[in-house]
């Protein structure tokens, strides 16, 4: 009786402490981490076209409005899913990025235009 006790025991201090690790690690910190990866990619795959600012005043992208990420004019809808949508597939001229970038990568990716595009952290759709 005393060992299936001590059993029950041991298993309930084993799931407290992987509570607590999970709550060691606010989300603001897998969040900031996302942002300082995504900024990276962004940085290097998509700011000849958009700049680094995402403003899309480049030599590049200039002339194609909806190349402005930051005016919060959408040719879709500004949505997290539209954004990873049009980082798979491109659109012309945009590359797809599909199999050059991991869904990891595009995922942080998408974290990142998000921010960029609305830094005051509005309603997330
Ligand atoms: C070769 C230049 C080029 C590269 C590289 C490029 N883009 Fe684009 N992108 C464009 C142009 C031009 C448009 C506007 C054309 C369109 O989709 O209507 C655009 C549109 C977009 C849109 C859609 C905006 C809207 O109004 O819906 C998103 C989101 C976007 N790009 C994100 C990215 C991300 C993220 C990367 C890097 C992974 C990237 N782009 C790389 C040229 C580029």
């Amino acid at each position: 009786m005393i060992r299936v006790r001590l059993l029950v025991l041991s298993i309930a201090s084993v799931l407290v402490v992987i509570g607590c690790g999970e709550h060691r690690l606010p989300e603001g910190d897998a969040h900031d981490g996302d942002l300082a990866a995504g900024r990276l990619i962004f940085e290097r795959k998509c700011a000849r076209c958009h700049s680094s600012r995402g403003d899309g005043k480049t030599a590049v992208a200039g002339r194609f409005p909806y190349a402005n990420l930051i005016d919060g004019v959408w040719r879709s809808d500004g949505s997290a899913e539209t954004i990873e949508k049009q980082i798979r597939q491109g659109h012309d001229p945009m590359p797809s990025f599909q199999g050059k970038l991991t869904d990891e990568q595009i995922r942080q990716t998408v974290v990142y235009v998000r921010e960029l595009t609305d830094p005051k952290g509005g309603p997330k759709r």
